[in-house]
């Protein structure tokens, strides 16, 4: 007998809501004072952690940094920038390189149902970490890349990931789809942000604690924007230079 299909309820929505909220997110470069709540952080925080995310391995991490001795500091390996200067939260968003092994255990243990189906138990437990592993000196990674060319001739084949710097873009990619959660969630709350990636990263691990193998995606200042703290109206090129019909 074949298993009845999950059905997930999906609630209405309001476009014209959503669209206020994209639109109205804007790159803040000047905050006011008034705190972010915690309630409100912590809320962002939980639907940034609601991200699509690559096989759901969540390589993400969110340091957040409330109090003011240490975000004076990390401001100053932010370059100085005015967003974090003047910023009441300063979230540092890292992207994990190496928990895909531990969260490939994860899932197994935290599959929400009874059984894990065959074909999701074969991919945590071998397909996964075969994709994601690169071997010490990369060995792993040059002997998929082999496979992956002489197989790749006759069916398609995964190009990717062959190396650390594809595990950097595998673990940023997602992490940027959090983010973009974070900000809009905020927004909705009606607190604002800015991306940044302008830091010295190398600075920015002096002030927080980061593991050696998480990447700084990027470090987002978090606030209520300033009367000025908009510096222009929104620029974006023409829609026929990015979308592309077939
Ligand atoms: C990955 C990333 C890094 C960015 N780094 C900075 C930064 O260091 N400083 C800054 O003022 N803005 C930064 N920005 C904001 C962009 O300049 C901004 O998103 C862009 O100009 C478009 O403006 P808008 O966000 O108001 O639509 C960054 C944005 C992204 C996505």
């Amino acid at each position: 007998m074949s298993k009845a299909r999950y059905f997930e309820a999906v609630p209405a929505i309001d476009v014209e809501e959503f669209r206020k909220v994209v639109m109205s997110r804007r790159s803040i470069r000047r905050f006011d004072p008034s705190p972010l709540p915690d309630d409100v952080l912590n809320d962002c925080l939980d639907m940034a952690l609601l991200a699509p995310n690559s096989s759901n391995l969540q390589p993400w991490e969110f340091h957040v940094v409330r109090t003011e001795a240490l975000r004076k500091q990390l401001a100053v390996a932010c370059l100085n920038q005015n967003a974090a200067r003047t910023a009441q939260v300063l979230v540092v968003v890292v992207a994990r390189t190496e928990t895909w092994q531990e969260h490939c255990d994860l899932m197994l243990e935290s599959w929400p149902e009874e059984t894990v189906p065959r074909i999701v138990d074969n991919y945590y437990r071998k397909l996964a970490r075969i994709h994601y592993r690169q071997g010490p000196l990369n060995l792993f990674g040059w002997g998929k890349r082999a496979v992956a060319a002489i197989a790749g001739l006759r069916r398609p084949m995964p190009r990717g990931p062959f190396s650390q710097a594809d595990m950097n873009v595998w673990a940023v990619k997602t992490v940027a789809l959090a983010a973009e959660n974070f900000m809009l969630a905020l927004r909705a709350h009606g607190f604002d942000s800015c991306p940044m990636e302008g830091f010295d990263e190398h600075r920015v691990r002096k002030v927080i604690e980061l593991p050696r193998d998480g990447l700084v995606a990027m470090i987002i200042a978090c606030g209520k924007r300033a009367s000025d703290g908009v510096y222009h109206p929104r620029i974006r090129f023409a829609r026929e230079r990015f979308v592309k019909e077939y």
